[in-house]
Parts: C-alpha cells; sequence; structure tokens
C-alpha cells in the first residue's frame, strides 16, 4: 500500500473513535516510528510503497489503538522535556505537567554552586529523575519506587539517555529509615481520588497503573504527609521540597506543609487556573 493510502486507511478505521487531531496525532507518531519518516516525508513521499511486514506492524497498531490503548504504550515511548523515554503498562506515561514542575526545580536550583543531592520519591520511568541529571549534570540524584518493574524500566531509560541515577527498591509508607540527607525532595506521587475516577479517560483507567494513580478518598494527602515528614528529617539546611499535587487539593496541601513548619510555600498553576505544584522550604 502507498503512504497516501495508508493514511486514508487509518483514518478511516478510526474515525469512530477518535477526533480528527488526534488521529492525525497518531498517524505521525506511527509513521514516524515505524517507518523512521520524519513529519515532512509523508507529504513528500506519498507514494512511497510500505511493505508487507511494516503494514503488519502498522495494522496492529491500529487494532491496539481501537482497544483504546495509549499510543505510547503501543511505539512503546515516549518524548518528555525533550528526552526519550520507553514506557509500558508498568509505569504511568509521562505528562507535560510535569515537565513544568522539572523546570520549576532546575529554575529554582541550577544557580546553587555546589553540588547539589537529589531525591526523587516514585520515580515510575524516571523521567523527573533523569531530566534532572540531564539538565544538571553536576547534581547527584537517588530514586525510590515501590514498583520493582518500574524500576526496571527505569534503568533502562538512564542507559538510554546515558546518565547515571541510583534507583533504589523503596516502599515510601513503610518506616524504614532513609538515612541520606538531600538539598532537593521532588515528587509526583498517586494523588487522584476514587471519586475522581469519573474524571479519568478508558484509555488511562484501562490501561495505565493504578498504583501510580489512586488513593483513598478519606487520606488523599496520604504520601504528601508522609514525603514531608521524610522531607522535615531528610532535608539538608536550605533544602527545597517539590510536589506535583492534585489540582482540587492545592489549598489544604499548603495548609498541611505550613502546619508541619515549612516556609515559603508556593503554590503553582497552570495556563488554565488550576493548581498543579508546590514547593516548601525548610
Ligand atoms: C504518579 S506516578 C509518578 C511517576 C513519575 N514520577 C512521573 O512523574 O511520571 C507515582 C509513582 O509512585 C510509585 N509509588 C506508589 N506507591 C509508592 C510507595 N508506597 N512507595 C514508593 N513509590 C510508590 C508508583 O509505582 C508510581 O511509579
Amino acid at each position: 500500500m502507498k503512504l497516501k493510502d495508508f493514511r486514508t486507511f487509518f483514518n478511516k478505521e478510526l474515525s469512530n473513535l477518535y477526533p480528527k487531531t488526534e488521529i492525525d496525532a497518531f498517524f505521525f507518531r506511527t509513521i514516524e516510528h515505524t517507518l523512521n519518516l520524519q513529519l515532512t516525508d509523508v507529504f513528500t513521499k506519498q507514494d512511497l510503497l510500505i511493505t508487507d511486514d511494516n503494514m503488519t506492524v502498522l495494522k496492529s497498531v491500529i487494532e491496539r489503538l481501537k482497544k483504546e490503548e495509549p499510543i505510547q504504550y503501543i511505539l512503546g515511548e515516549t518524548e518528555f522535556y525533550g528526552y526519550t523515554f520507553k514506557v509500558n503498562s508498568d509505569v504511568l506515561i509521562p505528562r507535560p505537567e510535569t515537565e513544568e514542575l522539572v523546570s520549576w526545580v532546575k529554575e529554582t536550583v541550577e544557580h546553587k554552586k555546589t553540588k547539589l543531592s537529589i531525591l526523587d520519591i516514585g520515580t515510575g520511568s524516571g523521567c523527573i529523575a533523569i531530566s534532572i541529571q540531564k539538565e544538571l549534570p553536576t547534581t547527584k540524584v537517588t530514586a525510590f519506587d515501590i514498583s520493582e518493574k518500574a524500576l526496571e524500566t527505569a534503568k533502562k531509560n538512564a542507559e538510554l539517555n546515558k546518565v547515571n541515577v541510583n534507583f533504589i527498591h523503596h516502599d515510601i509508607l513503610s518506616n524504614t529509615t532513609i538515612n541520606d540527607k538531600f538539598d532537593v525532595i521532588i515528587s509526583n506521587p498517586p494523588y487522584v481520588r476514587e471519586l475522581e475516577k469519573d474524571e479519568i479517560k478508558n484509555n488511562v483507567l484501562n490501561n495505565e497503573p493504578h498504583l501510580a494513580l489512586f488513593v483513598d478518598d478519606n487520606n488523599p494527602l496520604l504520601f504528601y504527609k508522609r514525603i514531608a515528614d521524610i522531607a522535615l528529617t531528610n532535608l539538608n539546611e536550605n533544602g527545597v521540597l517539590f510536589f506535583e499535587i492534585n489540582q482540587y487539593l492545592g489549598k489544604e496541601t499548603k495548609q498541611m506543609l505550613l502546619d508541619k513548619g515549612f516556609k515559603n510555600v508556593v503554590l503553582k498553576s497552570d495556563l488554565f487556573g488550576n493548581h498543579r505544584m508546590i514547593k516548601a522550604n525548610f
């Protein structure tokens, strides 16, 4: 089949399920990944003949998209902060709002002259830890996750991006003492309440790890409180704590940090005015 005919076929197969703009985005990503083409090739190489082997792969992408699997899992990779990350159903797909968290950390600490020690709690694909290590190469980055499988993927991502991160299997809710001290602690922990499940799209709900997403309605700040306590013990003087937060719980998260004695607590909103992240000094 020619590339231009495949585009028509791709659109037709998915048009009942997704809006046109999303189908176009899937098409470009799929073609780029599977046929190793650039975006411009889609327009300049319309008569390119797709081999039977490639057609088999491309048709299986369509079938998986029909089952509402995220394109990132189907292709096995995604971009985060300009770097490539392998992803699979063991790890959350890194989100653009988390890129903003990385930018905020970078802006806040890059002027510091000393070699900083940074801890990322709940690292998943390793997206935060690895991007920080890439952007601030003199830092020493440690990353925890409770999921052994997520850590396997994170380690592959560190190799792929040629950085050293100290990945550690650690349950943050356990009482195991953490001996090291850090200048910065960052976390994007699970924060979606069960009551918010209705707002979550099927492709997320049915594919992404629930361990990475959900918390009990009765204790939605569970991870935040625990990590704040760890920060009180394990942050160095002038250390900074950063969280990505539940947009509905900005005020509560801020109050919790103030109650624990944190200073300079700053909430940050996204373009739509939703509270998305918070930082605090200790
Ligand atoms: C919202 S995901 C964030 C993943 C990644 N940091 C990102 O921003 O895309 C939360 C992560 O916390 C991990 N996690 C859940 N419970 C944990 C626990 N008790 N201790 C450590 N990590 C935990 C999950 O496995 C998951 O990787």
